[in-house]
């Protein structure tokens, strides 16, 4: 399957995505966890991205849409994947668009998960990430680590990413009604969004979503 995950900031699009990547037996591509590697990895692409995440704006095009087509001709990703975070503007959707039919393949669905601002606030002013893997992500009420600031995966330390702070997610949350949002009514024209809450407990949305794709299908 070929699937993109769109929400706002802090909805929860990693922590499902691992999930249902797992359920699916496809790969999680998340254009913010490839940054934040390239980041942590002081590499060029890492440096060109810095300034634009700790300010909450999105990469520029000309670096992200490279970055994500690499990714998607790795060979685990032949057969499908599961893309956080990209496409995140109806430009880099052309972009997606115009590979997949280079490829003659296509998307088989865009799962849209909504949550309401005052909760996306509080997932990520508590959430934590891992230093070693961004992907491995905690919660100090939510969905706490068994010892504090430890990841449970891999025993990395934990930390709060430095875009979580409050006039940067405000940007982020903006950003995302103005660039992003826009990118569910391109698909809708597709028929390919299904729209799930993504309130309540980790295992309740990953069973909703689940449920959704599989009616979709
Ligand atoms: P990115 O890393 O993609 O960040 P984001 O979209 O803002 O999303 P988040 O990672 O903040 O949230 P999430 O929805 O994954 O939530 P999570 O699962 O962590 O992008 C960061 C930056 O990179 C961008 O601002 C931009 O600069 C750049 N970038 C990335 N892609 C780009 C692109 N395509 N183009 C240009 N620039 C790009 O959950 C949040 C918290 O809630 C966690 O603590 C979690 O434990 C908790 N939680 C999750 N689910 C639940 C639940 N059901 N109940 C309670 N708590 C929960
Ligand atoms: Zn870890």
């Amino acid at each position: 399957m070929r699937i993109v995950l769109v929400g706002p900031p802090g909805a929860g699009k990693g922590t499902q995505a691992a999930f249902l990547a797992k359920n699916l037996s496809i790969p999680h591509i998340s254009t913010g966890d490839l940054f934040r590697a390239n980041i942590s990895q002081g590499t060029e692409l890492g440096k060109q991205a810095k300034a634009f995440m700790d300010a909450g704006n999105l990469v520029p095009d000309e670096v992200t849409i490279g970055m994500a087509k690499d990714r998607m001709a790795q060979p685990d990703a032949v057969n499908g994947f599961l893309l956080d975070g990209f496409p995140r503007n109806v430009s880099q959707a052309e972009a997606l668009d115009a590979s997949l039919k280079a490829d003659d393949v296509q998307l088989d669905a865009v799962l849209d998960l909504e949550v309401p601002e005052d909760e996306v606030v509080k997932r990520i002013a508590g959430r934590r990430i891992c230093r070693k893997d961004s992907s491995h992500v905690f919660h100090v009420t939510y969905s706490q680590p068994k010892v504090e600031g430890v990841c449970d995966v891999c025993g990395g330390e934990l930390y709060q990413r430095d875009d979580d702070s409050e006039d940067t997610v405000r940007n982020r949350l903006e950003v995302y009604h103005t660039q992003t949002e826009p990118i569910i009514d391109y698909y809708r024209a597709q028929g390919l969004v299904v729209t799930i809450s993504a309130l309540g407990k980790v295992d309740e949305v990953t069973a909703r979503a689940m449920d959704a794709l599989k009616r979709d299908k």
